[in-house]
């Protein structure tokens, strides 16, 4: 039987989702790749429990998240299933997310955020993941088939309804996500995070007005992708492999060509081993130094990677000369 270690809160300091009583600690971990029903649940439930053990105590899913067309729901079952046999006893002290909005099942409904869609995923969600409740329910996405208002105003029935403590929206761009701030503080909806691809040489979120718009209304933002699919650590100083598979958000990151991002991947991995740091805690660092972001949710399938990336918090500071070369760097 787990026991989860004493020492769990002894390094991490929590962050606060905006100016909300959500607290979430600095590195969340999401099972969106690898953590499906083709996957070996007893290797999975080793980085889970190993985690938790080490502070990261919010984890991440979605109800499309497993193996592709025939596993969706399957990294809910995969959690609902760790959750059952060895976290129950720490439900309090758990976030857990979920989110609807991508495709979950054939017909109109398997897609999108109508109303019949979401009140009936949450439900869905809650018997994948073993739980009476989540946390925090997001929008996966905007669905511009279905108007603003049915959407938020279904988020907020989930939450009065004790299905949901927080709700969160993602992949919100900034018109809708105007639209959707204005609606939840009618509603009175405890509405706390937009969760964004957001990597060191992505900063769409501040370029944007996202961050301001997040910051100003109390919302935190909420980063996945942050290690840009393993670009940002020291898998591919060498060369970008034909498996490397680029999120749809950072594919401009390929437009001067391979051989151009690996040698500012090389250039960004000189300035990290001068702060003593590997280029994937620098990248985490690098996200965590603004603080509109609440936490940055990694993937990994391994101890190791896992144990090298919550190093980061070792170090969160950035010089002047370093933001700034930094800075030349991204927009080079
Ligand atoms: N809302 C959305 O639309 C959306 C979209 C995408 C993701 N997400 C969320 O964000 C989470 C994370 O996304 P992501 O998986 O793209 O995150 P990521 O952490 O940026 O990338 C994960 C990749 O990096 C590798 N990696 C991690 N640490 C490493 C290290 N120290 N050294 C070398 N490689 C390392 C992992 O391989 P190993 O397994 O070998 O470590 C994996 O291939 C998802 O699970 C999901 O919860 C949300």
């Amino acid at each position: 039987m787990y026991t989860a270690s004493d020492n769990r809160y002894n390094n991490n300091s929590v962050r606060h989702a905006g100016s909300t009583g959500l607290m979430l600690p600095p590195i969340s971990l999401g099972l969106w790749r690898h953590f499906g029903s083709a996957d070996p649940l007893s290797e999975r439930r080793k980085v889970i429990l190993h985690a938790f053990d080490k502070g990261v105590f919010h984890f991440d899913v979605a109800n499309h998240y497993g193996d592709g067309q025939t596993g969706f729901g399957t990294s809910e079952e995969l959690l609902g299933q760790i959750l059952k046999d060895d976290l129950k006893p720490y439900r309090d002290e758990l976030v857990i997310s979920t989110k609807a909005g991508y495709e979950i099942h054939d017909g109109p409904y398997g897609i999108g955020t109508s109303r019949k869609s979401l009140l009936q995923d949450i439900d869905d969600s809650l018997q994948r993941l073993n739980l009476d409740y989540v946390d925090i329910y997001y929008a996966h996405r905007y669905d511009d088939q279905t108007p603003i208002e049915e959407t938020v105003r279904a988020l907020d029935d989930i939450v009065r309804s004790g299905k949901a403590l927080y709700v969160g929206v993602s992949n919100y761009e900034v018109p809708e996500l105007k639209q959707a701030i204005s609606l939840f503080k009618k509603l009175g909806t405890p509405f706390v995070l937009d969760q964004m691809s957001m990597n060191l040489l992505n900063d769409h979120v501040e370029t944007s007005g996202l961050a301001k718009l997040l910051e100003d209304n109390g919302v935190g933002a909420i980063a996945y992708g942050p290690l840009c699919e393993g670009l940002l650590s020291d898998r591919y100083l060498n060369g970008i492999t034909d498996d490397f598979n680029i999120h749809r958000t950072n594919t401009d990151l390929l437009d001067k060509g391979q051989d151009a991002l690996v040698a500012k991947l090389n250039k960004l991995n000189d300035i990290a081993k001068n702060r003593d740091q590997t280029l994937s805690q620098m990248s985490l660092a690098w996200l965590l130094k603004d603080p509109v972001v609440a936490s940055v949710i990694i993937g990994t399938t391994s101890v190791e990677h896992l144990d090298e990336n919550l190093g980061a918090l070792d170090n969160l500071k950035f010089s002047a000369d370093e933001v700034s070369e930094i800075d030349g760097l991204i927009r080079g």
